[in-house]
């Protein structure tokens, strides 16, 4: 049987290994090297979820770049409430800048759109997005993201800087519902 976490009142399963994600880490990270050489990106992470993506992407990226953290919300429990609401915005100047938005998983794609209207506003350079986990049968908005690590089905995931209310961001697999 696969390994199980309890967190709260559900039970997650052993879905990718730590083995598993740092390859695809390496290789997004890899693909981000050729593209974005001699460019000095700005990462943008979002908060709290792409703490661990956003810390193994960009130490894997071995050309100048930048990293800085919004913060939005629009998730409670296992549900989206579909309202984004911004907590941390933008400290950088990113006028004429290359970003990458980095996200832990786009499952709707509202909370990504919404974050890259806002980011567009500023007028970047370029605007990409790379996101760790994607679930395309859960897309309500057409945004794709740009760098994807997994495509996943619509189940609902906790580890590697994801959460079921607050808990689960320290495991350092990714688990899936049962
Ligand atoms: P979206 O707006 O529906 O694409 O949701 C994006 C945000 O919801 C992500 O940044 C996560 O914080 C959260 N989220 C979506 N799906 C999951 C999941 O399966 N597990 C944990 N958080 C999730």
């Amino acid at each position: 049987m696969n390994k199980r976490v309890k967190l709260w009142d559900r039970y997650f399963e052993l879905f990718l290994s730590e083995e598993q994600i740092h390859e695809r880490v390496k290789a997004i990270a890899r693909e981000l090297n050729k593209d974005y050489l001699g460019k000095r990106p700005i990462f943008v992470a979002v908060l709290n979820g792409s703490v661990h993506f956003a810390s193994d992407i960009t130490r894997f990226f071995h050309d100048k770049c930048e990293l800085s953290f919004v913060k939005y919300t629009s998730y409670q429990g296992l549900q989206s409430t579909g309202k984004l609401q911004r907590l941390l915005g933008m400290q950088e100047n990113i006028f004429g800048r290359h970003v990458i938005l980095i996200e832990d998983i786009v499952d709707s794609g509202l909370t990504v759109a919404g974050i890259c209207e806002e980011l567009a506003t500023f007028e970047p350079l370029s605007l990409r997005v790379a996101t760790l986990l994607y679930k395309p049968k859960a897309r309500i908005h057409p945004i794709k993201p740009d760098y994807v690590g997994f495509e996943i089905a619509n189940d609902f995931v906790v580890g590697y800087g994801l959460d079921y209310n607050g808990l689960g961001r320290n495991l350092s697999e990714i688990y899936r519902s049962v």
